[in-house]
């Protein structure tokens, strides 16, 4: 089969925040994940590299982050206060952090919070939280892998 024209592609947008790297690995694998899905392309960018306007551009929009003092870090809560100018009416989202011991979900359940709250046109589907080993890592064993298979999921609900 012909893969679809690029007018028919679902755009989905990967925008997360990182201090020591271990977030960008997972949102490069939550890419990579909804990329393996035809008809669905991805693309990853931090914060400070791209302007909340472009947004509008995609079908959905993914957000993760760091758990920095139990709660999501610093520069994506102001990103997020940034783009709730922006119309996003009708766009699907998801959300994920890194924590470290025994923080999983705290930061991505107040993300989640923070984006009903300042993004209300985004629905949010799915949630992932992803372990590291320590403050700078690395991230624990499986889960890239976890995250990759959480892209592919997040990209097979869009096409559906
Ligand atoms: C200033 C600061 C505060 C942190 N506070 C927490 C915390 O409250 N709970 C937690 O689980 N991890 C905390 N961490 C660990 C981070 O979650 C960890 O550094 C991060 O997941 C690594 O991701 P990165 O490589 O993308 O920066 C903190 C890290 C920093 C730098």
């Amino acid at each position: 089969m012909n893969p679809p024209e690029a007018r028919f592609m679902k755009k989905v947008i990967v925008v997360y925040e990182s201090v020591y790297g271990n977030t960008k690995k997972i949102a490069d694998a939550i890419c990579e994940g909804i990329n393996k899905v035809e008809g669905v392309e991805c693309i990853v960018k931090k914060t400070g590299e791209i302007h909340t306007d472009d947004l509008c551009d995609y079908d959905a929009v993914i957000l993760g982050c760091p758990n920095h003092n139990q709660g999501p870090a610093l520069n994506l809560v102001k990103f997020i206060d940034r783009a709730s100018i922006v119309h996003l009416k009708g766009k699907i989202g998801a959300t994920f952090d890194t924590y470290t011991g025994g923080n999983k979900n705290v930061a991505v359940v107040k993300l989640e919070s923070k984006i009903r709250e300042k993004l209300p046109g985004i629905e949010l589907i799915d949630s992932l939280s992803a372990k590291v080993t320590g403050r700078k890592g690395p991230l624990v064993d499986d889960e890239e892998s976890r995250a990759l298979d959480f892209g592919s999921q997040f990209a097979q609900r869009l096409v559906e």
